[in-house]
């Protein structure tokens, strides 16, 4: 009888043990949009509806922002909140003024990672 009372105990503590490992292995990185390939999906989901990289549709095209934007982190402000920065920035003025003043959606949520795969993406897409 005590033989297989300690077998139980041996078989439940190396159950208890299997389970933590499985779910200590399991703590993955879960974000998503990480990788710069997500460009195309992050401007699909968030810019495309008023951009196109090489034609105006509610917005300008994109292609060609580096040389509009040489302050790449003036420029994640804009696409954090462009409103913030056409207070401040002639030229995000002008090319509100230029764009009947339609406000562009602000993006607080979107990583600096996130951006810049976006902005890589319309880069590439720019050639
Ligand atoms: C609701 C429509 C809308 C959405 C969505 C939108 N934009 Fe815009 N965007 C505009 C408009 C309109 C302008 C022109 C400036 C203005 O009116 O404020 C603009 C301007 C810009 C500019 C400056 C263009 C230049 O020539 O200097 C950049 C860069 C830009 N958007 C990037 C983005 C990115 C990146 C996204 C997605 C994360 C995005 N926009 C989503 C409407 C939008």
């Amino acid at each position: 009888m005590p033989k297989i009372k300690y077998m139980f105990l041996k078989y439940s503590a190396a159950l208890i043990a299997i389970i933590l490992l499985a779910a200590c292995g399991n703590d993955k990185p879960t974000m998503k949009y990480e990788a710069p390939a997500d460009g195309l999906s992050l401007f699909k989901t968030n810019c495309s509806s008023c951009h196109l990289v090489k034609a105006k549709l509610v917005g300008p095209a994109l292609a060609g922002f580096n040389e509009r934007w040489p302050d790449k982190k003036k420029l994640h402000d804009y696409i954090h909140n462009s409103q913030e920065v056409i207070k401040t920035d002639a030229y995000a003025k002008s090319v509100f003024e230029a764009n009947n003043k339609v406000i562009m959606t602000p993006f607080p949520n979107l990583t600096d990672t996130q951006i810049d795969a976006i902005l890589k993406y319309i880069e590439e897409e720019s050639k």
